[in-house]
């Protein structure tokens, strides 16, 4: 068997909810290795000493970048199966796309902090930002990463009614 039938044959026995979780799963580790390393790079250093203006720049741009794209990604992969499983998965869509919308605006008022402002306040604000992200993924995981919200079953239900 290739590799591209082992995949296509797990693909097919955890169906399509299952591996969207995994993958969703896989970034959140990612994203939790970021953000702790980031706190500990931003936060880490004397309380009265003003952390290295450039690589906070950089790491606070960093972190916009590989947010943004899983915010995508998951909507790319979540959305379609909750929009058409009613009755709570409209719901359910409504309520992720705002908590993005929340994600995002964050982001993005943490990278708009003026170039010449403090930059040890902005270590601070990183580091909010940051612990907030990481109760947004645990929160996340607990609630709607579960089979019970991201399913394959409604398609078992739909295919049922086809068949009768
Ligand atoms: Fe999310
Ligand atoms: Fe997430």
């Amino acid at each position: 068997m290739s590799a591209d039938e082992i995949r296509r044959d797990e693909a097919d026995k955890k169906g399509v909810a299952g591996i969207t979780r995994q993958i969703v799963f896989a970034q959140h580790r990612m994203l939790r290795r970021f953000l702790m390393m980031g706190m500990a790079h931003a936060c880490g250093g004397l309380a009265d000493q003003e952390p290295p203006h450039e690589p906070l720049r950089r790491l606070i741009a960093d972190l916009q970048t590989v947010f943004l794209q899983h915010l995508a990604d998951e909507e790319a992969l979540i959305l379609p199966l909750l929009t058409d499983d009613l009755p709570l998965g409209p719901v359910r869509a409504e309520a992720l796309c705002e908590e993005h919308a929340r994600q995002r605006a964050e982001l993005e008022a943490l990278c708009a902090w003026p170039d010449d402002s403090s930059d040890q306040e902005l270590a601070a604000r990183f580091g909010q930002l940051a612990g907030a992200l990481l109760e947004d993924i645990a929160r996340e995981e607990r609630q709607f990463l579960i089979p019970d919200v991201i399913r394959d079953d409604r398609t078992v239900i739909a295919q049922r009614g086809a068949e009768r």
